[in-house]
């Protein structure tokens, strides 16, 4: 397939790099490719950023047949821009895609594209500290159709977002609410997809979360809201007696290329990281024995966002010392010091773009 290009005739004028939220600003181009039964993905093209023309009956908009990816380009000291382990994007995008029956795409040629993207785009991607150009590939079902099917038709777009901090708070410590009224996900369903649906599913606890002071909320098991999932939208670590737990993938579970990388690279440090179930019941009783010293999550979006705080029915408990743990501290510098290229690059992970 050949990748056409479509330049746009004006430019728009970059935001100040000093105040940037993030997801409201988009870059001048972005990545479009369709898909047909007759000609499977075809007419890959970066085409100047625009509406996506939908008919009201779209099954996107209807059944929320549709799967993305999060992921950033980061502006090193030498000025170049450079990806984090791109491909792994990619690869969880088509494991999405098959859970929600939309045809795989070739992983390595959506890479090609998107290196193509940012070098026409490199000067939207930030140097200020903290802040990188956000990448959201997508692919949404475009069937015109009210029937409960799966799409024989479907585009793939990635769109660009140059951004800061995705949380408020930053690097600081958050407070977290266990959801005891709702799940996210069960095993069986999507909850290890990157699916809209999920985060939709998601917004009511979190507006109850919200309502009562914290910033996020501790998914626990769908079947016997038990066990520990994920936090926000993100996977969660704890420190239990210097060892570092996180819950096994077991289907609802997202797979995060950030919990990954924060397993390996303290592996890579000698410490001891277990991937297994851990109830809500031992969190709290190991924080009342002394022996839980930190909590933390893992996302794309902020790196590693520290948990300073915990909430389950009436029992509200301080996670450490209600500060930054040392344990969070190191992995969230040594992701940065990697994916800022401002350190040499251990595990292979980095790809330069330009
Ligand atoms: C992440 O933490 O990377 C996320 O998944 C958040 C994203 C949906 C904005």
């Amino acid at each position: 397939m050949q990748l056409t290009i479509n330049t746009a005739g004006t430019l728009k004028s970059k935001p100040d790099e000093t105040n940037l939220g993030f997801g409201t600003v988009f870059t001048d181009h972005m990545f479009n490719m369709d898909y047909s039964v007759e000609k499977g993905w075809h007419n890959p093209r970066i085409d100047p950023y625009a509406a996506i023309p939908m008919d009201p009956s779209t099954m996107m908009l209807h059944y929320g047949q549709g799967v993305f990816e999060g992921l950033k380009a980061y502006r090193t000291e030498a000025s170049g821009v450079q990806l984090f382990r791109p491909l792994d994007n990619f690869n969880r995008l088509n494991r999405s895609s098959r859970l929600l029956c939309i045809p795989e795409h070739d992983a390595a040629f959506a890479l090609d594209a998107l290196k193509q993207l940012l070098t026409l785009e490199k000067d939207w991607v930030p140097s200020q500290p903290g802040t990188s150009l956000y990448i959201r590939p997508t692919i949404v079902a475009m069937d015109a159709f009210l029937g409960v099917r799966a799409s024989f038709t479907y585009r793939f777009f990635i769109i660009l977002s140059p951004v800061g901090a995705y949380y408020p708070e930053g690097f600081n410590p958050v407070k977290i609410m266990v959801s005891e009224d709702h799940v996210r996900a069960v095993r069986g369903g999507v909850g290890e997809a990157k699916t809209p649906g999920n985060y939709a599913a998601s917004l009511l606890a979190g507006d109850k979360a919200h309502e009562e002071g914290y910033t996020q909320v501790l998914w626990l098991d769908g079947v016997e809201q038990k066990y520990i999932e994920e936090v926000g939208s993100m996977n969660i670590f704890f420190v239990i007696d210097g060892e570092i737990v996180t819950p096994m993938l077991s289907g609802s579970i997202l797979p995060g290329i950030t919990r990954n990388s924060v397993i390996q690279l303290a592996r890579s440090w000698g410490l001891n990281v277990s991937e297994r179930k851990i109830s809500i019941d031992e969190v709290l009783e190991t924080q009342a024995s002394g022996k839980l010293s930190e909590i933390f999550g893992s996302g794309t979006a902020a790196v590693v966002s520290p948990v300073g705080e915990l909430k389950y029915g009436d029992r509200i408990v301080t996670i450490g010392d209600g500060n930054v743990g040392p344990v969070a501290q190191r992995l969230f510098d040594a992701i940065q010091d990697i994916q800022y290229g401002r350190v040499e690059d251990p595990l292979g992970w980095v790809e330069t773009v330009c």
